[in-house]
């Protein structure tokens, strides 16, 4: 198994990745990555994988952000960087305007690891308490949010079970709940539905929602595609640790050209009889718009076409049709 430790040991900070200035505010962006390439090496410092190239992203506030690839594209490398447990190897990361490696900003962040590596001997309870003492929490404060956050995960019936008697689903909430003891800004979620039936998987998909819709910015990686495209507002796909495409969920999967009625290239004044037609014939026109294809299409189009035309693959910069919509901002930054 791979480890952060080795990791670390293997990487060098880059001058341009050991903060400094041009910590510049970007309102409204919580991550930004700024051509940020990884490279794993050995212990003799020869280069072993190059796991993420040239990355350009920003993650928003109040967005649901989802990061999608094939085994081994990427994503948890650049979760692991926006963290600042990993350095990069060129590049830079900023989380909340610093850098990432400034260890003040972990108070405003949850994390959610692939593996959880909790104790098998606590409770829920006891294990959120543990988490609680190392943000300094103080006692009634603790077994105040302890409480909430096992409520809210749904464990209230096995909050005095020792977590070895858990199933894998359990565990994974009971991950959650210890991502949000500090209730964080900022939530990176690494594969949340893994090990998960398709209720918990709902439940946990309701879950993230809600985060967003209390102002939480939430960046999560996912082989789910179905689940990334209940959740997500937008989406970067990586192949070989490159960026492959980028935008929000219902563009990407916005099937141009095709109309309700499945036809091609009809004008307006086409539409509008086939409406007006469809209402003589007492029909009610629910809308005439472009149907969407499934984020299965998508992603597996973009990896198929990767496969085939390995190397940089441009990607829209349409930062408009990116943004979230002008409600969307507002209610996440409600609170
Ligand atoms: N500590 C490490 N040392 C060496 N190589 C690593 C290390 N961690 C990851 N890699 C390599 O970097 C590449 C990207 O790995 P990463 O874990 O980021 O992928 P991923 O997209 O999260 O994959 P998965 O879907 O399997 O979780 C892979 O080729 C992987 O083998
Ligand atoms: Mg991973």
């Amino acid at each position: 198994m791979d480890t952060d430790s080795t990791a670390i040991a293997d990487s060098e900070p880059t001058p341009s990745a050991a903060g400094g200035s041009g910590d510049e505010s970007r309102p409204g962006v919580v991550i930004e990555t700024r051509n940020l390439s990884k490279i794993y090496r050995d212990f003799w410092g020869r280069k072993k994988v190059h796991a993420l190239k040239s990355l350009d992203i920003e993650v928003r506030q109040g967005e649901i952000f989802g990061l999608l690839g094939p085994n081994g594209s990427g994503k948890s490398t650049t979760i692991k960087l926006v963290l600042g447990l990993l350095f990069p190897s060129s590049g830079r990361v900023l989380v909340f305007d610093k850098d990432a490696s400034e260890t003040s900003k972990n108070e405003r962040i949850g994390y959610l690891p692939e593996e959880s590596y909790l104790y098998k001997f606590l409770t829920a309870e006891e294990t959120l308490d543990f988490y609680g003492r190392l943000f300094d929490m103080s006692g009634a404060e603790r077994k105040k949010r302890v409480d909430e956050l096992i409520e809210l995960v749904g464990l209230s019936g096995a909050k005095h079970r020792q977590l070895r008697e858990y199933s894998k689903g359990m565990t994974r909430r009971v991950g959650l709940a210890q991502a949000l003891i500090n209730d964080p800004d900022l939530v990176l979620l690494d594969e949340p539905t893994t090990g998960l039936d398709p209720i918990g998987t709902r439940e946990m998909k309701d879950l993230i929602k809600a985060l967003r819709d209390r102002g939480k910015t939430v960046l999560l990686c996912s082989h789910q595609l179905a689940d990334v495209q209940d959740v997500c507002d937008r989406v970067a796909i990586l192949h070989q640790g490159e960026l492959k495409e980028l935008g929000r969920v219902s563009d990407l999967l916005k099937v141009q050209d095709v109309t309700e009625v499945h036809a091609t290239g009809l004008s307006e004044e086409a539409k509008a009889e086939i409406a007006d037609l469809i209402r003589r014939h007492g029909g009610d026109v629910k809308s005439i718009d472009n149907p969407t294809a499934t984020m299965e299409d998508l992603f597996l189009n973009i990896v198929r076409e990767s496969e085939a035309r390995p190397g940089a693959r441009r990607v829209s910069t349409n930062m408009a049709s990116e943004s979230p919509s002008e409600g969307d901002q507002e209610e996440g930054a409600g609170q």
